[in-house]
């Protein structure tokens, strides 16, 4: 069976280097190894209305920044389909058939759901769209028959819904669905890379996100006021690395060589590490460390990113060209799905037939 990605992002702000080691840099890899048969990148505007319904105008504005973010990456719309999920009406016709195959109390379970509505303070209105949210979410993944979704491990829940409903479907209506499996990031410090301030998450609203876009001036300023080891207050102390954003970030981006360029006290991180652990290593070292590590994975990043900006209109054209590719793939999976639901009433000369014998005969 072919290999087929599909993986994507709500357009409501920039993407940062948690997006990037979490999913991103990994999607480039993908595209480049020719492993894959078709790659679909999504926008997923649709999704990012279904708690932004009053702010369309966001949605509408970031869809260009995580275009940019995309491409500034490496993603190549030559091998590489970038979509805007709203444009593909065939994925909302896929989702309502879909609803009938998951219950209100299995929605209720999702664990991504539950934290993002106490995340919203949506617990005693919750929009009906953003509860059904992983029910399109399974739409967008099997619309495109992906057999591989790279993504955080935030989506797993998603996946496993997903999962169910192939399962369901093709038991009710016969084989027609692919079941797709979740693709996560290999290096533990890449699963969620926590905020500048050391919480959990990086997020728009706490402010503690470094941007793809950032400037170096940006990004050194939020390094070198980066949330460490509290305990650790003289550099004689000992100090933990464990849970220390600093140590998480240089976990998902360091490479061995870059110690001999920026920092050659040290030839690999775990000697580093075992410094800041005994004692005598001050974070500012640390820091000025880490922010040569990002400064030299984003500077190619952020120089592609400035070429891509002088022609906004190309990247418009690459976004509709590749939702119009997008569409005639969906198209073909909708009208399979159709058909195995018996809900393609014209296309079916047996119906027709039956149903006029069945009248011809009662005369
Ligand atoms: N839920 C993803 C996010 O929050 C976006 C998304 C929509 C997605 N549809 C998808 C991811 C399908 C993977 C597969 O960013």
């Amino acid at each position: 069976m072919s290999k087929i990605i599909l993986t994507g992002d709500r357009p409501t702000g920039r993407l940062h280097v948690g997006h990037y080691v979490g999913s991103l840099r990994r999607r480039v890899e993908l595209q480049n190894s020719g492993e894959f048969e078709k790659i679909f990148i999504m926008i997923a505007d649709a999704q990012a209305l279904t708690d932004n319904a009053e702010n369309p105008g966001k949605v509408r504005d970031n869809i260009i920044e995580v275009a940019l973010d995309y491409l500034s990456c490496g993603l190549d719309p030559e091998k590489s389909t970038i979509l805007i999920q709203s444009h593909i009406s065939e994925l909302t016709e896929l989702s309502f058939y879909y609803m009938n195959l998951v219950t209100v109390s299995r929605l209720e379970r999702n664990p991504t759901i539950k934290s993002e509505i106490q995340m919203r303070n949506f617990q005693t209105s919750i929009p009906v769209g953003f509860y059904t949210y992983p029910i399109s979410q399974a739409a967008d993944i099997t619309a495109f028959k992906a057999t591989t979704v790279p993504a955080g491990e935030d989506q797993m829940p998603m996946l496993e819904q997903t999962q169910e409903i192939v399962h369901k479907f093709n038991s009710v209506y016969g084989e027609t669905l692919v079941e797709p499996k979740i693709l996560l990031p290999d290096n533990q410090a890449c699963l969620r890379l926590p905020g500048t301030d050391g919480m959990a998450k990086m997020s728009k609203s706490l402010g503690n996100c470094i941007y793809l876009s950032d400037t170096e001036d940006e990004v050194k300023k939020k390094v070198m006021s980066m949330f460490t080891d509290p305990t650790h207050l003289q550099v004689s102390d000992p100090g933990h690395v464990e849970g220390n954003p600093v140590f998480i970030y240089l976990d998902a981006f360091s490479k061995d060589e870059m110690f001999a360029e920026y920092c050659p006290d040290y030839s690999c991180l775990q000697e580093m590490k075992d410094h800041y652990t005994r004692g005598g290593l001050g974070d500012v070292k640390v820091k000025k460390f880490l922010n040569s590590v990002l400064q030299e994975t984003l500077a190619p990043i952020r120089a592609s990113r400035a070429e891509w900006e002088k022609d906004i209109p190309a990247i418009y054209e690459i976004l509709h060209k590749g939702s119009e590719k997008a569409k005639e793939e969906a198209a073909k999976t909708l009208s399979e799905v159709k058909s195995a639901m018996k809900i393609n009433y014209f296309d079916d000369k047996e119906l027709i037939n039956a149903q006029s014998l069945k009248y011809q005969k009662q005369v």
